[in-house]
């Protein structure tokens, strides 16, 4: 295959996101682990992959499944070794495949021996690694409250004094203030630069510095958002300017290791579409490479939403930072059940999208086999995040449900007792079933991304939205000589549209053959889109 045009493998590649517990169990204990997602990469490099990112597999206690770390520099025994994780980068990178790893910066667990010293007492040296305050007037220091509930203070009755805690009480809060705790966060990348590891995603990272004289954030009312931690503007817990500063030397860190990259969970107020916040991580080309922006994840299923909501993100990036796109993550409903009321028609329409948009796209793993949210009972919740809010919020268990292979018990995942519930419709919704199925979303995947790979205005060109009627987004991808066009109908309805120009149809989501194309050219003209069909056409 010829060289892509642009260099960085990040840049023109596609991304896909494990979730390791839920991944593919070896060794039947219900599981996810590394051996599983080894034995599966072929799996991936069939689909397209060219890089994974693997949510946290570092030892931890699993107060919130690995984002509690406990050892940066391991793998917890769920999940395998050392020696399996290096085998796990030399088989990917046989395939071409580059491993990220999940990287949370902004807390550890309590199980952690730096806490574990920092809260034994008020003169211990890594003390100030943490975030501890005596109070206010017997009371806790402001009215920051934490995201899965309650107060993000805890009182420490050994040293008589609170510390912070964004997310669990399992989950305190490093200080970043305090340069050691860079300094011992520098090396724990530099552990896994050193062992082949091509970069990044930063857990929250917008997090990760809070207001110096904890002052307390303005409330404000939200009858959408009941939590009370959604009740205010997070001004002084997140945001904060010298995070920016602190990017600027883990990319300087990054790219003295080559063509490495970092992408930042770069999480928003609650429900809120804020391209800027995102963007502005990304610096002069200088912090991180890539940044998450949630507009999409709390877009509706409308092609005038989406058009905004792209053009806004594109508008924000700017010429100097590069964009990437997400729709669903081990947080998030999945997009086929929120945007898409499971219908396997507008989650095609939905690839079709990611795949074609200026940028890096992410999938999330079973997103590629139209996975639909799964049914929890209350009493299989496992996420903390549900247990405090059910019924409110069941919690995210729902779009962590094991990956479903084929049709042998428990979908193929595992021979033990999953640690969450297969979905129902594994008998149908699988990947043996779907490969041999070539009008399967799965075959849309692959086919999509095959294009995505030989066209370089896919995969390196501008992008042009073009005016188009109700329920129809319309854009075009260039790159020197080449024109793509890609059509969406977001309606139930046909729709014509009229293109105005040559072309022959690269791709249909509604098509019957190999390539899923049901028209093979267009003379000018009109296009008449079926209900829901996207299509790439190459314009002559
Ligand atoms: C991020 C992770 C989420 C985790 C939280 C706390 O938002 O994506 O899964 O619970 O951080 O680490």
């Amino acid at each position: 295959m010829s060289k892509p045009i642009i260099k960085s493998w990040w840049k023109h590649g596609v991304m896909y996101q494990i979730y390791p517990r839920s991944f593919k169990d070896s060794n039947n204990d219900g599981i996810g682990d590394l051996e599983g997602i080894i034995q599966s990469l072929d799996y991936l490099q069939d689909v397209g992959v060219d890089g994974i990112w693997l949510s946290p597999i570092y030892r931890s206690p699993m107060y919130d499944f690995g984002y509690d770390v406990s050892d940066y520099c391991s793998i917890d025994p769920i999940f395998g070794t050392i020696a399996n994780f290096k085998k796990l980068l030399k088989e990917a990178e046989k395939r071409n495949i580059a491993i990220i790893m999940d990287m949370v910066l902004n807390h550890t667990s309590h199980l952690h021996p730096w806490f574990v010293e920092s809260r034994s007492s008020v003169d211990n040296p890594k003390r100030d690694w943490y975030i501890w305050h005596p109070g206010k007037n017997g009371k806790v220091p402001n009215n920051w409250m934490a995201a899965f509930g309650g107060r993000a203070w805890t009182w420490d009755e050994l040293t008589r004094h609170y510390y912070l805690h964004l997310f669990t009480e399992q989950q305190p809060d490093l200080n970043w203030h305090n340069p050691e705790v860079k300094k011992a966060m520098v090396d724990v990348l530099r552990y896994w630069l050193d062992m082949g590891v091509k970069g990044f995603r930063f857990d929250v990272i917008n997090y990760i510095v809070k207001d110096i004289n904890v002052r307390s954030n303005p409330y404000r009312l939200r009858l959408t958002y009941p939590r009370r931690h959604d009740l205010q503007v997070h001004i002084y817990d997140r945001n904060q300017p010298e995070i920016h500063d602190i990017l600027k030397e883990l990319r300087q860190l990054l790219d003295s290791y080559g063509d490495t990259m970092s992408v930042g969970e770069t999480y928003p107020n609650e429900g809120e579409k804020e391209p800027a916040m995102a963007a502005s991580y990304q610096g002069n080309n200088d912090e991180l490479h890539l940044s998450f922006d949630f507009s999409t994840i709390y877009a509706r299923f409308n092609a005038r939403e989406f058009e905004c909501i792209l053009k806004n993100w594109y508008h924000a990036i700017g010429d100097s930072g590069w964009p990437c796109h997400v729709l669903s993550n081990h947080d998030q409903s999945r997009a086929i059940t929120r945007l898409a009321n499971n219908d396997v028609r507008k989650a095609k329409l939905l690839a079709v999208m990611l795949l074609t948009q200026k940028g890096t796209p992410f999938i999330y793993y079973g997103e590629e086999i139209g996975m639909v949210d799964g049914k929890i009972k209350r009493s299989q919740i496992q996420d903390p995040l549900g247990k405090k809010y059910w019924p409110f919020h069941k919690g995210r268990d729902k779009a962590r449900t094991p990956m479903q292979w084929d049709v042998t018990p428990n979908a193929g995942f595992s021979n033990g007792k999953p640690w969450l519930p297969v979905n129902s419709d594994y008998v149908t919704t699988n990947v043996l079933q779907q490969q041999r199925n070539k009008q399967s979303i799965l075959h849309l995947y692959k086919d999509c991304i095959a294009i995505r790979r030989l066209h370089p205005a896919l995969y390196a060109g501008d992008i042009e939205f073009v005016s188009a009627p109700d329920d129809v987004l319309l854009y075009k991808r260039v790159f020197k000589n080449e024109h793509l066009m890609i059509a969406l109908n977001f309606s139930k309805a046909k729709k014509d549209v009229t293109i105005g120009v040559k072309g022959e149809v690269l791709l249909s989501s509604c098509g019957n053959s190999s390539m899923h194309s049901s028209h093979s050219s267009i003379h000018g003209g009109t296009l008449t889109l079926d209900a829901y069909e996207a299509v790439i056409i190459k314009v002559q």
